[in-house]
This record gives C-alpha cells, sequence and structure tokens, in this order.
C-alpha cells in the first residue's frame, strides 16, 4: 500500500517529502510541504512524474496483460526465487525498490520471502503501476521515469532490483544507502534462443552484458554473479505469451505471429538463459 512507502518519496517539482491526504470530499492524495498534490489513483498507485512522460512510453496494457498471464504460468518461477535469493542475501533488506516493476510478480515473491520488507515499484506504464498496485499488500505502486530524477528520497533503499528492465545508475546510487544492494537480472544472448531463430524475435544484444559493465563503473562494484539457464517447454498459448510481452511485440502484426507460431512443434523447449548480477556501491 501506497501508505506504507510514503516516507521514501519525493514531491517531483521540489524534492521536498511527500505526505498522504485524505480529505474527507475527494479522493486521497500525495501533498508535499510547498503544495504541489498528486492524486492517488483509485486502483491504488500514483503518478509522480513531473509533467508528461513524453515520448517515453512503457509497457502497453497489452503487454502488461500477456506478461501477467505468462508470469502466474510459472514458466519464470525459478526467475523469481533467484532474484528473492539474491535479495535476501543482503545486509538490510527493509525498502526494496524494483525498478521497471511490470506486473509486480518478482517485487511481490521478494516481499512473501522476507514478511518485514515494504516494496517500492517504480514503473513508466500506467497499465503495469496499476497492476503491480495490486499484485502484493505491501507494494507501493508509482508511475515515474527511470531517466530522470526518481521521485524517491536519498539513501532510503536498503536494495534496489532491477529485472529484464532499463536502469539509470547515478538515480540508483542515490537512492540507495551506502551499504546498499543493486540487484540486476539481465538476459544472455542465449535467452529465448529457439524463439530468436524460428520466428525472427528480437535478439539479445550480445554487447549487453559489456555495456552495463561500462555503466556501472567507478558507481557500483560487483560482488556476485550468478548464470541462471534452464530449458522450459512451452505450448503455443505460453509461446503467444511470451512473445506478447517482449520487445518484439510491436514489430510484426498478432495475426501474423500467430500463423509464425502455429507452425511451431506444441510442446515447443525452449532455453530461458539471464545472469543475476549483484553490485555494491564503491566507496
Ligand atoms: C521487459 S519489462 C520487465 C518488467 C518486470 N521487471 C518483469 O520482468 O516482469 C520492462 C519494464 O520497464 C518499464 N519501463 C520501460 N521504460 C521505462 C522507463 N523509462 N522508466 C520506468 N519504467 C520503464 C516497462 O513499462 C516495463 O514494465
Ligand atoms: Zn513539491
Amino acid at each position: 500500500m501506497l501508505a506504507d512507502a510514503v516516507d521514501l518519496l519525493a514531491c517531483p517539482h521540489c524534492g521536498a517529502g511527500l505526505e498522504l491526504d485524505t480529505p474527507e470530499s475527494t479522493a486521497a492524495e500525495l501533498v508535499c510541504e510547498r503544495g504541489h498534490t498528486f492524486d492517488v489513483a483509485r486502483q491504488g498507485y500514483v503518478s509522480l512524474l513531473p509533467g508528461s512522460a513524453g515520448k517515453i512510453v512503457g509497457d502497453s496494457a497489452d503487454m502488461v496483460a500477456a506478461r501477467g498471464d505468462f508470469l502466474d504460468s510459472g514458466h519464470y518461477d525459478p526467475l523469481m526465487s533467484a532474484v528473492a535469493d539474491a535479495v535476501a542475501e543482503s545486509p538490510a533488506v527493509g525498502r526494496v525498490l524494483d525498478v521497471g516493476v511490470g506486473t509486480g510478480h518478482y517485487l511481490a515473491r521478494i516481499l512473501d520471502t522476507s514478511t518485514e520488507t515494504t516494496g517500492l515499484g517504480i514503473d513508466v506504464s500506467k497499465a503495469a503501476a496499476r497492476r503491480a498496485a495490486r499484485a502484493h499488500p505491501r507494494i507501493a505502486s508509482v508511475v515515474a521515469d527511470v531517466w530522470q530524477q526518481l521521485p524517491v528520497r536519498a539513501g532510503v533503499i536498503d536494495v534496489v532490483t532491477s529485472v529484464f528492465s532499463p536502469r539509470n545508475t547515478a538515480e540508483l546510487r542515490r537512492v540507495l544507502r551506502d551499504d546498499g544492494r543493486l540487484v540486476v537480472l539481465t538476459p544472455t544472448e542465449h535467452h529465448l534462443e529457439e524463439l530468436v531463430g524460428a520466428l525472427g524475435l528480437v535478439r539479445v544484444d550480445s554487447e549487453k552484458n559489456r555495456r552495463l559493465g561500462d555503466s556501472m563503473a567507478g558507481v557500483f562494484e560487483r560482488v556476485s554473479r550468478r548464470p541462471v539457464t534452464f530449458t522450459v517447454s512451452m505450448d503455443h498459448r505460453a509461446i503467444e505469451g511470451v512473445v506478447a510481452m517482449g520487445p518484439s511485440a510491436r514489430h510484426i502484426s498478432p495475426a501474423e505471429r500467430s500463423d509464425q507460431i502455429r507452425s511451431l512443434p506444441d510442446p515447443f523447449a525452449v532455453t530461458v538463459s539471464v545472469v543475476i548480477g549483484v553490485y555494491v556501491v564503491v566507496r
């Protein structure tokens, strides 16, 4: 719930702390001491974008729905467990921020593992924020853009997680405590490779991990690196879901995609291959 995490948030206009106000006549809102106000949506999330999201478009409602169905199917449960395990090993886990939270499945798994944790989920997509707000009672869900200053106070977060999501190194450092941890899950070039080959999906760029290292240099230092690789037997429905939630969803019409998928064996063996890196702040 938003109320649990209000003391972590900062006004996107002036940086002051926010308070939850529940005027009798209107819906709840967050207010800063200079009077900037932000309506809490009926669905329990709040948008703290300073203006409009501009050109930054997060996942569409269809992509979020596809992701939710796919993650409910359990195929990525080992990934959720591996992220939750990496978080649980951190020195403190009271306040976890998941950037690019999506449906909230990963953050909910973390909160299930650790009953003392408050979860803050940030995503630029309203559809994702709506979904994340109901993913777990201890999730506070906020719409914000990771490429702008995050509406989060400095040094208040114990662990930041970034799962298949964009990262802004400087901002993640700012919101983390000095002894905080950053847990990053990135796909390797083998991730979903059978589908990439058969359906011509957007390929994971093999330079990506090198670039990730470069963007962290001098700010974060990696303390562990865990590859997680396994094979999933996906039926056509699961394949439809994994394609519809990914970066290829915008490149081809759903009808054409369904035709391609129908030509695959059912079920089809697909490799899941990611790396979970755990980082500490460079002192
Ligand atoms: C590939 S999805 C991963 C979602 C979730 N972490 C998961 O693995 O299920 C990437 C997420 O990042 C969000 N996103 C993309 N650009 C963003 C930005 N600039 N600021 C915040 N979130 C962003 C998308 O809306 C989407 O929910
Ligand atoms: Zn303000």
